[in-house]
């Protein structure tokens, strides 16, 4: 190891400069063989099914994404099942598992691949990139792992790994940082075991090498890590200063008429777009009962054509944290007195109480449908 990593004046390890990288893939792999995780997606051969994993893996943990991985795919067991199902089948079979651009990209991406490749994922690096929902780090994997390709991955877990086994000082998170991480990643590769090497990284990352006690004493890579040698686990990697979420405020309707309730579908490509919510407006932080059912009101009249009376008390205030600012919405119940949906506003509905449960929904208007009864 000592012959790997030079030792800087200090007595501190840095990472090598030349082709002198340790040999990570040896133990690594060995470690994986006999105690990788087991999760459904691992021995799948279908491309297809790779690719569902990987998408719904970005940003979301292993144990939530099991049941949607299963259900997803009992609805659609192949691509071409996929890319001719109807936009709401899709996002049903999603709700709850968020960042709902990822089903809207892998829905599009299921018929650019059926229509230009003849049904089949590309199998490069390169052709995988070029489809909507794939990056740098998604193509690396289905890459490696379906189609044995040497492409390098990394995400949170990796960087974390690589950044403590070479003791790193730049942010992980910062271009330069990106830039040798991803350096480091491809030159670590062994040839021909791309696919093993990568999710054995990312399971050491998620099961031993832990963000804040990582468990060292158990790890395959203890006697090559900088980190372990100097002590610095615990500072590795090195982030950005987090900076304070901005809050968002709105006042949502439950407007009824008869058994039914308002419901208005998001725009296609902004935040939650194609799933159903209560209509709701931007308030200030700091506005009263009154100004927020007032705002509630105008939105209704304006943009809806209604006139509705709305509930002397306000109801509840259920909150929500989005990527880049956390949501507060103050719901209130009111009633139709007037006006039509006019014929142009397919995208706003009045639905049955007992019907909700067919209109996909972002957690916090489902929040508020499950609250809600028929009359
Ligand atoms: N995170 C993203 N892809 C993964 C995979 N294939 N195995 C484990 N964790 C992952």
């Amino acid at each position: 190891m000592s012959r790997d990593l030079k030792r800087t004046g200090a007595g501190r390890r840095a990472v090598a400069p030349s082709d002198l990288l340790p040999d990570l893939a040896a133990p690594l792999l060995a470690w994986y063989a006999r105690h990788q995780r087991h999760l459904p997606w691992r021995g799948a051969r279908d491309p297809y099914a790779i690719w569902v994993s990987e998408i719904m893996l970005q940003q979301t943990q292993v144990e939530t994404v099991r049941p949607y991985y299963a259900r997803w795919l009992a609805a659609f067991p192949t691509l071409a099942a996929l890319a001719a199902a109807p936009p709401a089948a899709v996002l049903a079979v999603w709700e709850g598992l968020g960042y709902y651009s990822r089903a809207r990209n892998l829905h599009r991406a299921a018929q650019q691949v059926a229509a230009e490749h003849g049904g089949a994922l590309p199998r490069t690096v390169a052709g995988l990139r070029a489809l909507p929902g794939i990056g740098r780090y998604t193509a690396g994997a289905i890459a490696s792992m379906a189609f044995g390709v040497d492409a390098a991955v990394l995400d949170g877990n990796v960087k974390r790994v690589l950044a403590r086994v070479f003791d790193l000082t730049v942010d992980v998170k910062s271009p330069a940082g990106e830039k040798q991480l991803w350096a480091l990643a491809e030159r670590l590769l062994p040839p021909g075991r791309a696919g093993d090497y990568n999710q054995a990284l990312m399971d050491l990352g998620a099961t031993l090498c832990l963000p804040r006690a990582p468990l060292c004493l158990l790890c395959p890579l203890r006697e090559l890590c900088a980190a372990f040698a100097n002590g610095t686990q615990h500072l590795r990697p090195v982030l950005p200063a987090r900076r304070a979420q901005p809050e968002r405020r709105q006042a949502a309707g439950v407007i009824r008429k008869g058994g039914r309730v308002l419901l208005a579908q998001r725009p296609a490509d902004g935040l939650l777009g194609g799933l159903w919510a209560f209509p709701a407006v931007d308030v200030p932080a700091e506005a009263s009962a009154d100004e927020q059912a007032a705002a509630l009101s105008e939105l209704l009249r304006k943009e809806y054509g209604l006139t509705v009376t709305l509930g002397e008390t306000p109801g509840p205030v259920l909150r929500h944290t989005f990527t880049h600012f956390r949501l507060v919405l103050h719901v209130y119940e009111g009633r139709w007195r007037a006006g039509r949906l006019a014929a142009g506003q397919a995208a706003r509905r009045w639905v049955k109480v007992s019907e909700l449960g067919d209109c996909a929904m972002g957690k916090t208007d489902r929040r508020v449908a499950q609250g809600l009864t028929g009359e």
